[in-house]
């Protein structure tokens, strides 16, 4: 049996995603910049595609400025905003310390260019507390960055609380919803943000497409400079597509959000369940009541969580690292450190993300096999020690 619990990595398209690239790519291949009816064929995918975006995030299609993914979303919220709040003189911004690289990188690259930069602490449970941006934001702020979901722990952090203090100090704040969006209810204007990033293939859509949803007045300059596209705003002729796609994808996240989300959780929950009480020594990372339902991040004591990522991996089972390997050195998560864990829980966690085609009958699979690779690896250790 194969078992894919690396969700929130990418997901499989469905099927009916498929079908619409599939038929885009094969009969809609006009630009949609152009004035004929093979132009207006591809521009009516694109208002489509805008509308469902629009409709699953609570705002109007107007305000969605499609992009090449996340990464990208993230980096026009981020670069866009910036440039356009220079003339007011402020210079400091402002994320969490739990972002994702999209976020963190971006704000490294602004602050060589004399962008102040703060980030703010978690708590144990890995959720940003109001109070901590109360004592940071400054008439000097300009942006305010807290992602919605983390994508390590899947925490939901509080942005409409957060939205409000940024707001009274006259700041932006930008949500990088990449690992909410299709997961969980998501409204632009309850959350009160102005800028919020979100990605198509966390939810079953292509990869490569994604959107902005900038809030209507919220000045912006564009950070893909060219021709006239998304009004002005991101300039490039649209990969009509994989935008179509993203729609489709959207669609399908709305409709069936009220019923997949407590499935899901069903399956997570049970899991989880397994895990802690069949493997000694193992414990979740993070808040577990406020995540989203398909994440979850355990430690194993005594076990190095390449070696469990690899065991599992030969008997079938996907599932992914709280910690990133870079040029060969184990570098902890830099989520769990700054939640304060220990390094025996920041370098032992594995993330589990169910998702859309996720079974019972999957999850029974990855709890049987667990104890007895959790065990091997452990004895393996003590023989080498
Ligand atoms: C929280 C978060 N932000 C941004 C991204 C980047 O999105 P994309 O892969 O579409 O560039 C990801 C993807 O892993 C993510 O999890």
């Amino acid at each position: 049996m194969r078992v894919y619990f690396d969700y929130n990595a990418t997901t499989p398209l469905a099927p009916d995603v498929i079908e619409i690239v599939a038929r885009a790519s094969r009969d809609i291949f006009g630009n949609a910049s152009s004035v004929h009816r093979f132009g207006q064929q591809a521009k009516a995918m694109l208002d489509d595609a805008r509308s469902s975006v629009a409709a699953l995030v609570g705002g109007d299609p107007s305000e969605v400025v499609f992009t090449s993914g996340g990464t990208e979303a993230d980096n026009f919220a981020l670069r866009g905003a910036a440039e356009a709040l220079e003339p007011t003189g402020r210079r400091h911004l402002i994320a969490s310390a739990i972002e994702h690289e999209a976020v963190l990188n971006t704000l490294r690259a602004l602050s060589r260019r004399h962008w102040q930069i703060t980030l703010l602490p978690v708590d144990g449970s890995g959720i940003v507390s109001p109070d901590r941006l109360r004592e940071s934001i400054t008439d000097d702020t300009a942006i305010v960055s807290v992602m919605h979901a983390n994508n390590e722990i899947g925490t939901i952090q509080p942005i409409a609380a957060l939205a409000d203090i940024a707001h009274a100090r006259g700041a932006l704040l930008h949500t990088d919803a990449v690992q909410s969006v299709g997961k969980i209810p998501v409204d632009v204007r309850a959350l009160g943000v102005d800028l919020l990033s979100l990605s198509a293939h966390k939810f079953n859509g292509p990869k490569g497409a994604g959107a902005l949803w900038i809030k209507r007045g919220t000045r912006m300059q564009p950070t893909m400079t060219g021709g006239k596209h998304e009004r002005n705003r991101r300039a490039g002729t649209e990969n009509v597509p994989a935008i179509a796609g993203l729609g489709v994808a959207a669609q399908l996240a709305a409709d069936k959000l009220k019923t997949e989300a407590p499935r899901v959780a069903a399956l997570r929950d049970r899991l989880e369940q397994r895990i802690l009480a069949t493997v000694p020594g193992t414990a979740v990372n993070g808040r577990r009541d406020e995540r989203v339902p398909n994440t979850t991040n355990i430690s194993f004591d005594r076990v190095e969580a390449e070696s469990l990522l690899i065991a599992l991996d030969l008997e079938g089972v996907a599932v992914s690292t709280g910690s990133a390997c870079s040029s060969g050195t184990l570098e902890p998560s830099h989520v769990l450190k700054a939640m304060g864990l220990p390094p025996h829980r920041t370098q032992n966690s594995l993330r589990f993300s169910l998702g859309t085609y996720s079974t019972d009958a999957e999850v029974d699979c990855v709890a049987d096999i667990l104890p007895r690779l959790v065990e091997k690896l452990r004895g393996l250790t003590r023989k080498a020690v």
